[in-house]
């Protein structure tokens, strides 16, 4: 993510303006379903526990520019007091002044919020002598309101323009999870496009058709499309005067390599109503008179087939009329073979979403997201003012321009359908944490990952790994292209089962199998020579750290090791700086220590060649790297990241320290 976040400021004693989207379904000024307003609570608890005061604002509905009492959020502001179980104070409609002084006696830990923003005829304008007033209100300005981002409005972007705009974690995790599908999906990518008009979603069928794999058309939507290609659907619900536009609009996207499926059977009714007449016909085959009102059993198998070679799903609009239970068989059956998947799912569109949630896995995708108008847009490729006014993270905050390695050494562990599950499974986990690999803003935009595997395993994960961004390395080789070396393994086989990366001179391979530093130098050479980037492994006993000879060892390493080695090839290399004392053993080495050393081989490096070498040359850290020490490690500025073992055999916790690491970026 390149937007800076209220992770990224100091929000102690501040006075935090919040722009929230508590526009809440409310019938007779009661709240009917509160879900945006618990969706806001991590940002707002974050922001208290940091030592802030919190302003909220937000909208309710439309009144238009003037006070309107049935659209005051006051209920809003008692709803969030009982939630947050402290005081909301209440700032209601009136002159700047009195706005002020309410807003100025906020102090850290406690809330107030304004009244419906919308009631202020400046706001919808965007009015800087309203946005001033709003700005005035606060010290910083949070943007987490996403379903209101695509409105240039004072409260969501006006603001900005006179305070650092930040996002909050909603709007990070719809940025994340939207901005990542739509810029850099995994693929097979598949999109499924339901609801009631074509005329809506023209933008994202041609957008999303660009870049996805599959398209799967249901819902009314599909009734237009198949009438324009000449299908007789009886009296079913069709944009009559868009039949020309979508057939256009077919032909187009029929160029590409995106693959159309329609529907082959539907759910065909008398009446538009509960308790219609109804029957599954083939899709070609509506009876006079009757109307598609679902897609059918045999579209949902099918369909079901698709999704369990996805590695992305995005969904948008219903593919029925799921609010009559006659009709929402098809929009279930879809929900829940997607979030059976294991597919990457991120479902947009307020009706979408609530068909998710009628099915009962609302909970089992990826992401819901929570705006309706405002991922439509994102997904039509559209940028939202209400981001676009974010602050970009400053050159301190983008990651080094040496990019962060977490590199896993299987070590000799793991079968070839081990080496496949846990793919599969790290897949699933970084997916639910929207850390997905490949796409910008998640992990492997500002990671890379490297898994480092037995040789008999190579071959089953490059296929496994393919298009997700993780590379494959070795974890040994022979300097020889090939020879009578029985039981080695050369370079060009390494290549051959597609690896761009190699362990070297580990001290597994030093202490258990006697290796010596001119053996590795010869390999380190012939690496190179073959277009594989070395991971050399260096580093001290317990009895040399106790000596105080660390330095001199690790020097001494490098210098037998590098010998030959160009400058350039030296600053494409990556260096793993391992105590021996910590391999294994459960003992981390302190976060500053290893710093201090990794330092201290920068400098050397610098010395021997020169600094801009230096300022390349990746040196991570390894030796009991573990989840729970995993961001104090990567907080250090020499560490570029970590060669992991024993924690890297298990999905879960490689998933979670890769999100610790993450998080540090
Ligand atoms: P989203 O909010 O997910 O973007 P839309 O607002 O475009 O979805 O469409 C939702 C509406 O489409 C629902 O009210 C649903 O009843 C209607 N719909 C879906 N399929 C059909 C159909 N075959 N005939 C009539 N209406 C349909
Ligand atoms: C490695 O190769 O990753 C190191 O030897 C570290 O192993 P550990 O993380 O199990 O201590
Ligand atoms: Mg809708």
């Amino acid at each position: 993510m390149t937007k800076k976040t209220i992770r990224d400021v100091e929000l102690k004693g501040k006075r935090v303006l919040l722009r929230a989207e508590f526009n809440v379904p409310m019938k007779d000024g009661v709240i009917t379903n509160d879900s945006r307003i618990q969706a806001e609570l991590p940002t707002i608890r974050y922001i208290l526990d940091k030592g802030a005061g919190l302003v909220i604002m937000t909208h309710l509905g439309r009144p238009k520019g003037q006070p309107s009492p049935e659209l005051s959020v006051e209920p809003v502001a008692a709803h969030l007091a009982e939630l947050l179980g402290r005081p909301v104070a209440f700032i209601p409609y009136g002159d700047p002044r009195s706005i002020q002084q309410a807003a100025h006696k906020i102090k850290p830990g406690e809330v107030a919020l304004l009244e419906n923003v919308r009631f202020w005829e400046g706001e919808e304008k965007n009015d800087p002598d309203f946005s001033r007033l709003l700005a005035s209100l606060g010290d910083i300005y949070v943007n987490d309101a996403f379903g209101a981002a695509h409105r240039a409005h004072c409260s969501t972007v006006g603001v900005g323009y006179y305070l650092p705009a930040l996002a909050g974690f909603l709007m990070e995790k719809e940025m994340i999870a939207l901005g990542s599908v739509v810029d850099a999906p995994r693929h097979p990518l598949v999109v499924v496009m339901g609801g009631s008009k074509v005329s809506d979603k023209m933008g994202v069928i041609e957008n999303l058709a660009a870049k996805a794999d599959y398209m799967l058309f249901g819902g009314a939507m599909a009734n237009t499309l198949m009438a324009a290609q000449g299908l007789d659907m009886g009296t079913s619900k069709i944009e009559a005067d868009k039949l020309d536009i979508a057939r256009e609009m077919l032909k187009e996207v029929a160029k590409g390599k995106c693959k159309l499926v329609f529907p082959v059977d539907l759910v065909a009714a008398d009446a538009f109503a509960e308790d219609a007449h109804h029957q599954v016909v083939a899709a070609d085959k509506v009876p006079e008179g009757w109307m598609a009102l679902d897609i059918g059993p045999a579209t949902v198998a099918q369909w079901t087939e698709i999704f369990n070679n996805a590695a992305t799903i995005i969904w948008n609009g219903p593919l029925g009329v799921y609010e009559m239970e006659a009709f929402n068989q098809g929009s279930k059956g879809v929900a829940q073979a997607m979030a059976a998947s294991g597919a990457m799912t991120v479902v947009g569109g307020g009706d979408a979403v609530a068909a998710a949630e009628q099915a009962g896995v609302g909970d089992q995708m990826t992401h819901l997201s929570t705006g309706g108008g405002a991922s439509l847009e994102l997904l039509e490729g559209k940028k939202l003012p209400g981001i676009q006014i974010l602050a970009e993270k400053e050159e301190a905050y983008v990651p080094k321009v040496r990019k962060p390695l977490l590199a896993a050494n299987w070590k000799m562990y793991k079968t070839q359908e081990e080496a496949r599950s846990f793919v599969r499974q790290l897949h699933k986990q970084l997916a639910s944490q929207l850390l997905s690999a490949g796409a910008p803003g998640t992990s492997a935009s500002v990671l890379e990952l490297l898994i480092c595997a037995p040789y008999t395993a190579l071959p089953a994960l490059n296929e496994a790994l393919r298009s997700s961004g993780v590379q494959l390395g070795a974890q040994n080789m022979h300097p020889q292209a090939q020879g009578a070396f029985t039981g080695e393994i050369s370079p060009l086989m390494l290549q051959d089962s597609g690896c761009t990366f190699v362990i070297l001179g580990h001290s597994e391979r030093r202490r258990i199998f006697g290796e010596q530093d001119a053996f590795i130098n010869e390999k380190v050479l012939s690496a190179l020579n073959y277009g594989l980037t070395p991971l050399l492994c260096i580093g001290e006993t317990l009895e040399e750290r106790k000596a105080g000879n660390t330095k001199k060892i690790c020097f001494g390493q490098l210098a037998a090791c590098l010998a030959g080695v160009s400058p350039e090839a030296v600053a494409g290399m990556v260096l793993a700086y391992e105590p021996v004392w910590a391999i294994g053993t459960g003992v981390s080495a302190k976060a500053s220590d290893a710093q201090e050393t990794i330092r201290a081989i920068r400098k050397w490096v610098a010395a021997t060649y020169d600094d801009q070498v230096a300022r390349s040359v990746r040196i991570l850290y390894g030796g009991s790297v573990k989840p729970d020490n995993i961001e104090e490690l990567m907080h250090q500025a020499d560490i570029d990241g970590m060669l992991i073992g024993a924690a890297s055999l298990d999905p879960d916790s490689f998933g979670r320290i890769i999100k610790g690491a993450y998080l540090v970026l």
